[in-house]
């Protein structure tokens, strides 16, 4: 597994005000949106490309452009889905899959509760969004779930990672050079609610109100 940490200041900034419990859903939701696009740029360093003959008003000349097939973004519902626009507003031509997954709150393991993704992701290029890796369950179930249907590599874009989440991730694929999580920032530790330290608070309530 590869750990990328986005380290500039806009992204600083911009999670600074998102932790802010003064912060309301509005601005939350538009900040978010900011940060993953920021996160969105040094997700994608290693996306699929492939040459792509073009004429230019002078001459003619070979670029590239993204690879077929095309790379495939996955939110995990329900906050992930809060950085969706994010992510494909640099990655317009991906296709789209959701995954819901959530919490057991007693026993803390992640329950797969919906899914809408081909069955079949052999040589696919997906992109993993959840904003916190709190205990890493979630996550690690996620990134099985994609790997055991043939993906070829995954990033998994995170807001805030805890310690704690980070190791059960190494401890689970460590070796895994085809995983590469990239996120804002790595926090403190978790509490005895398993939500990160300082953290943001409950992502999903904080973009969607409580439900
Ligand atoms: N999920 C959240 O939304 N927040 C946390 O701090 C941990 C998990």
């Amino acid at each position: 597994m590869r750990l990328h940490v986005a380290d500039h200041p806009l992204v600083a900034h911009k999670l600074t005000v998102l932790r802010d419990e003064n912060t309301a859903s509005p601005t939350f939701r538009l900040l978010v949106d900011e940060l993953v696009t920021l996160l969105a740029y040094e997700a994608t360093r290693e996306v699929r490309v492939e040459p792509h003959a073009i004429v230019t008003p002078v001459t003619a000349t070979v670029g590239i452009k993204l690879a077929d097939p095309r790379p495939i973004v996955v939110p995990i519902l329900r906050a992930g889905l809060g950085m969706l626009d994010g992510m494909t507003r640099l990655l317009p031509t991906a296709e789209v899959g959701f995954l819901g997954m959530k919490r057991d709150e007693e026993t803390l393991e992640a329950i797969t509760y919906a899914n809408r993704l081909p069955d079949d992701l052999s040589g696919r290029q997906c992109f993993l969004l959840d904003p916190m890796l709190a205990t890493g369950g979630t996550l690690v179930a996620a990134i099985n779930y994609l790997f055991e249907r043939g993906a070829r590599d995954v990033t998994a874009v995170c807001l805030l990672a805890a310690p704690e989440g980070l190791k059960l991730l190494e401890d689970a694929m460590g070796d895994r050079l085809d995983l590469k999580v990239v996120v804002a920032a790595v926090d403190e530790r978790l509490n005895e609610k398993s939500y990160i330290v300082p953290g943001l608070g409950d992502a999903g309530d904080r973009l969607y109100g409580v439900v």
